[in-house]
């Protein structure tokens, strides 16, 4: 297979985190004889720096051609002073909508090796596995914004709008996921405030009836952000709104341990992106101490959905379990008293344990 993969390292850990991902990939192609072309680009403050915007069009015009993007994180104190639409992470939003992504999935699963990290009584964690499928390309992040001054008074405003249709398909994604895991859809919304979340609520309702086999259940926000710690395995699907997903998605992640877990894969009309979930933790630059978990499983992700690679997607997953399961861990997930890995040693570490799991194959129960 031959794909044409384009990697945005961006800021602060996500270079190293995307040096993660990369090694990955190319043991992928190396194992399995693919040819994965793989081409960096810049974007965020890295972008900024160099060429004065956040998304070069060379940037985009390179993943509009290739047949996945991955991103490392974008953002940093160096730039903080700029104002919203300079800044790196307006890089970040203007490549979601220049690829037209509108579904962002994030998976948050318990990591058996990991089980002992989450905040969560055992009892209350369970076998917490779910999915939270976030609007990506409208509400309050692409709503009409901006700021005035009356009699000295400073006013600034952002506003959450969605259309029929951006509802629709979204959701559309959403009932298609639940009917594929256990049937099971949450749509999370503020319908007892927000206009928006009225028209949300009615949207997907109605398309309820398309869907008789998943039971739909709606929850307000707030509401939800109290049952993801009180009881997270009520929930399979989570649909939700761009700025919504956005916090639910956090929240989730403390329950699993560590935001480093988690990975992410955003679809839409043309190359898919894929990204962990976490920020670019500037405090740990050149610590050596990213957790690179999120960005390795989103190339998972990436080599699942994007190229439908599921073999070789399960390969690097059962590496990882038994580089887990040995003992290895970064510091933010690992417990009191256990020797923490750098993420680079973390890294080199699952790739040898991938070429092991290749020799042992049948012995691992493994692709045969
Ligand atoms: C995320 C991040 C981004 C978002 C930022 C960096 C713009 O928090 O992917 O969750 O808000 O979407
Ligand atoms: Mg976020």
């Amino acid at each position: 297979m031959k794909k044409n993969i384009v990697l945005l390292p961006g800021d602060g850990i996500g270079p190293e985190v995307t040096r993660a991902a990369a090694t990955v990939l190319r043991e992928c192609g190396q194992e399995f004889t693919h040819q994965f072309e793989i081409h960096e680009y810049l974007i965020g403050g890295a972008a900024i720096d160099t060429t004065g915007t956040p998304l070069p069009n060379e940037t985009l015009d390179a993943c509009r051609k290739a047949d996945a993007v991955f991103l490392g994180a974008v953002g940093g104190a160096k730039w903080d002073s700029l104002p919203v639409g300079k800044r790196p992470e307006s890089g970040l939003l203007a490549l979601r909508q220049g690829l037209g992504l509108y579904v962002n999935v994030r998976p948050v699963k318990v990591w058996e090796p990991l089980r002992g990290i989450s905040p969560l009584k055992p009892e209350r964690l369970g076998d917490l596995d779910l999915e939270i499928v976030r609007e990506l390309a409208g509400g309050m992040y692409f709503g009409e914004r901006g700021n005035s001054t009356e009699q000295g008074r400073e006013r600034s405003w952002d506003t959450e709008s969605y259309s029929t249709p951006e509802i629709e398909r979204i959701a559309t994604f959403a009932f298609s996921r639940a009917e594929a895991r256990s049937r099971r859809l949450c749509s999370v919304d503020k319908a007892n405030v927000l206009a928006s979340s009225q028209l949300w609520r009615r949207t997907v309702s109605a398309m309820g009836t398309v869907y008789p086999y998943v039971k739909l259940e709606h929850m307000y926000v707030d509401n939800a952000a109290m049952q993801l710690t009180l009881r997270p395995t009520q929930f399979d699907v989570i649909l939700s709104t761009n700025m919504f997903g956005d916090i639910l998605s956090d929240a989730a992640a403390a329950l699993v341990g560590s935001i480093g877990l988690i990975p992410s894969a955003s679809f839409g009309t043309s190359a898919s992106l894929f990204e962990p979930i976490h920020g670019s933790a500037p405090s740990l630059v050149g610590t050596d101490s990213a957790n690179p978990i999120g960005s390795v499983l989103s190339a998972t992700m990436m080599l699942r959905d994007a190229f439908g690679l599921s073999l070789e997607a399960e390969w690097v997953e059962q590496s990882l379990l038994r580089v887990l399961g040995a003992g290895y861990r970064t510091a933010d997930i690992a417990q009191p008293g256990v020797r923490a890995v750098g993420g680079s040693v973390f890294t080199e570490t699952l790739r040898e344990e991938m070429l092991r799991t290749l020799e042992h194959a049948e012995r691992y129960g493994w692709g045969v």
